[in-house]
């Protein structure tokens, strides 16, 4: 795990909380916000859009990845996700398989990645905990 301070973990964590009001997601009804930190401590939030079609849809991680990469930024530091169905989320929502494949490629193992409800129930994991031999750049060096 990264060092990360008590102060940005609490950002992110509202920041996730606040991105997840502008989910899209009328089809499965489960929202989810995220916020990703940057190297250079830029916060890109991000949030699940869903889509008629079903397959186009994305999910808040990735969202917030592809905000962050598509305007330049590809290192960073920490993920927070807060997502569920109810207004209020009362479990963890873990990243999906595929945004897990999307860290993998601009994060090192010890990226961390924070599940929470609210500010006061969160857990902290590396992404090397979440996706252990994960195929990703070095694979092709
Ligand atoms: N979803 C996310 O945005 N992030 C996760 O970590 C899990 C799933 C979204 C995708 C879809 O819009 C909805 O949640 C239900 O799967």
């Amino acid at each position: 795990m990264r060092n990360i301070t008590e102060e940005e973990i609490r950002e992110l964590i509202e920041t996730a909380m606040a991105q997840r009001r502008f989910s899209y997601a009328p089809y499965s009804g489960f929202r989810v916000g995220a916020a990703l930190l940057a190297e250079d401590a830029t916060i890109y939030g991000g949030c699940n859009i869903e889509n008629a079609a079903y397959s186009p849809g994305n999910c808040a991680e990735r969202t917030a990845f592809f905000k962050a990469v598509s305007e330049g930024t590809t290192e960073f530091r920490a993920i927070c996700i807060v997502g569920g169905k109810e207004e209020k989320a009362t479990e963890f929502a873990a990243p999906c398989g595929m945004c897990r494949q999307v860290m993998m490629e601009f994060c090192r193992p010890d990226f961390t990645i924070i599940l929470a409800t609210d500010t006061k129930n969160y857990q902290i994991f590396s992404l090397e905990e979440l996706f252990p031999m994960g195929f990703g750049p070095k694979n092709l060096a």
